[in-house]
């Protein structure tokens, strides 16, 4: 099943972006949503909010300029079936506020494909060069100019005691934060109320899912519009201010009279904003979600590789929720791999150490024994980098060695057997698994070492000794092959375990 959440990106700017069929990533300062935070909803309408804030810098990791204002170069609205009948050109359109939008709702019937939000813009401004020609609540009205429409508040400081009233929600997480119409509260002054539904079709590229929206239909509900059209009737500044007032002391009747123009242009506006980030972005990388299997099911062991697979490929960003750290790069501050019995004879320490390549890794089998309370797992990652500071003195090969720097060890096609073993634990009445032991062997195909600065800087005594280290690449890693199965074992345990006391038994491998 496709599975999502909310519509993240309603207002993507509107500047063109050069479009790649590669699959583009999120920006950084987009926060995704785990589906199995127990909060969900109130992630999504929380990270929604801070997602369209954050485009008021433009996001151009998705080739998108800021959204404050955002550029629209031309929009059309036709006249109405009342007093409205004129039609509106505008051209170079900024529209301004739209990225202090405030999320009141979000609901998702995810098997349909379709979304919904209720949103609220304190302000939304639109200023334009405008020409028209035709009647306003029978007056004639015709002029060419600069335009300024604002669907706004009535009160001063209502928008202030709105967004005080919102940060107090936002500051407290878990609390029921979608805050209902009928709350009294929400509504806090006057501003203009946005409805959006998305009607999505998943498609395929390149293996990944991803949802194009096919039709976005918004509803909109200024609680203000004033309208300032300026050098009316070519100048006459006596009927043009004439015409303004009037059409300002009857903005109910002249709004509504075209406001499903209003709405059809910003659907297509937002749609196609929309569709920029969803059909670039995979599915999988706007809304967080794991793999689960059953114990139960009849494929349990190649579901559980697949869905180690899955879980480990999400962790190019940490997900807070589930204690999971990123692991692209996962950072280790220090690493210590004792001294060998052979030709290694010296103890490593690293430090600031960034290992790189764990999420592309494949699961080729897991089995869990649960009553033995045993996982064993067998995972080969196609390159795994260590990059880090160094500092050793000692000998190799029986030639001596020392120095201090930075140095980089890649293992090419490296395989992992894992072994883990559990004790079960119960918290807040729910049975959690702990691990107790984990073993690992590593298998790498090739090694290849290069440490800077040895012999404090001395290149040719330093090349060579990189040269010969990597020539007997077995050989010196068999030696210390077991302290870097042991540290390696020991970090896979306590990531795994961060995890295990998060989410109880029964949400990963169902009821027994
Ligand atoms: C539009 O109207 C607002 C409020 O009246 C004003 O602050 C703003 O300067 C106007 N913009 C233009 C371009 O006239
Ligand atoms: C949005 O939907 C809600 C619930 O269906 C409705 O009460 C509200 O009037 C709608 N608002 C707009 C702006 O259409
Ligand atoms: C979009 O959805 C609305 C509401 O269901 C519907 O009335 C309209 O016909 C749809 N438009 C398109 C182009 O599918
Ligand atoms: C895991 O491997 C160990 C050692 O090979 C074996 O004894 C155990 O039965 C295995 N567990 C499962 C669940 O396959």
């Amino acid at each position: 099943m496709v599975r999502f959440g909310v519509n993240v990106f309603l207002f993507l700017a509107a500047v063109v972006a050069s479009f790649t069929t590669r699959a583009a990533k999120l920006p950084s300062s987009f926060k995704r949503c785990h589906k199995s935070d127990p909060h969900f909803d109130d992630c999504l309408v929380v990270n929604i909010e801070g997602a369209i804030r954050s485009l008021k810098n433009g996001a151009p990791e998705l080739g998108l300029d800021s959204f404050e204002p955002l550029l629209i170069s031309s929009l059309i609205i036709g006249e109405g079936s009342g007093p409205v009948n004129v039609q509106q050109n505008f051209k170079n359109v900024k529209l301004h506020g739209l990225t202090g939008s405030i999320v009141s709702k979000h609901k998702a019937r995810l098997d349909e494909n379709i979304l919904y939000a209720e949103s609220v813009t304190p302000m939304l401004r639109l200023e334009a060069d405008y020409d028209m020609k035709g009647r306003v609540l029978l007056l004639p009205i015709y002029g060419e100019g600069p335009c300024n429409v604002t669907l706004e508040q009535l009160r001063n400081g209502a928008i202030r005691d709105c967004l005080g009233l919102f940060s107090g929600r936002i500051g407290a997480p878990g609390s029921t934060s979608a805050i209902s119409d009928e709350d009294e509260g929400f509504v806090c002054g006057v501003n203009t109320k946005i409805n959006h539904t998305l009607y999505g079709e998943p498609f395929e590229r390149k293996g990944r899912t991803f949802l194009k929206f096919v039709n976005y239909t918004v509803t909109l509900r200024p609680d203000k519009v004033q309208f300032h059209f300026a050098n009316l009737f070519n100048g006459d500044d006596r009927l043009g201010d004439e015409i303004n007032r009037v059409m300002n002391d009857n903005w109910d009747v002249v709004f509504t009279d075209v406001r499903e123009g209003y709405e059809k242009s910003f659907g297509l506006i937002f749609k196609d904003l929309a569709n920029r980030v969803f059909t670039r972005v995979p599915l999988k990388d706007i809304f967080l979600d794991f793999t689960k299997c059953h114990r139960k099911e009849s494929n349990f062991g190649r579901c559980l590789a697949a869905a180690v697979e899955n879980a480990v490929g999400q962790l190019d960003k940490q997900i807070k929720e589930v204690g999971l750290p990123n692991m692209e790069p996962l950072e280790v501050p220090a690493l210590r791999i004792g001294a060998g019995t052979g030709p290694v004879a010296f103890e490593q320490n690293y430090k600031d150490v960034l290992v790189s390549g764990f999420t592309k890794l494949r699961c080729s089998a897991a089995a869990m024994d649960f009553a033995a309370k045993t996982l064993n797992m067998t995972v080969t990652i196609p390159q795994l980098k260590l990059e880090f500071a160094y500092e050793i003195s000692g000998k190799i090969l029986l030639l001596p060695i020392y120095g201090k720097g930075p140095g980089v060890i890649t293992l090419d096609e490296l395989e992992q057997v894992l072994r883990f073993t559990f004790e079960e634990f119960e918290k807040k009445g729910k049975k959690h698994f702990r691990v107790v032991d984990s073993k690992l062997v590593m298998n790498p195909k090739l090694i290849q070492i290069k440490l800077d600065n040895l012999f404090n800087g001395d290149k040719a005594l330093g090349d060579n000794i990189n040269q010969v280290m990597n020539d007997n690449w077995a050989e010196v890693f068999a030696d210390v092959k077991p302290s870097y199965e042991e540290a390696f074992a020991k970090i896979f345990l306590s990531i795994f375990n961060n995890l295990l006391a998060k989410v109880p038994i029964s949400e990963i491998f169902g009821e027994d």
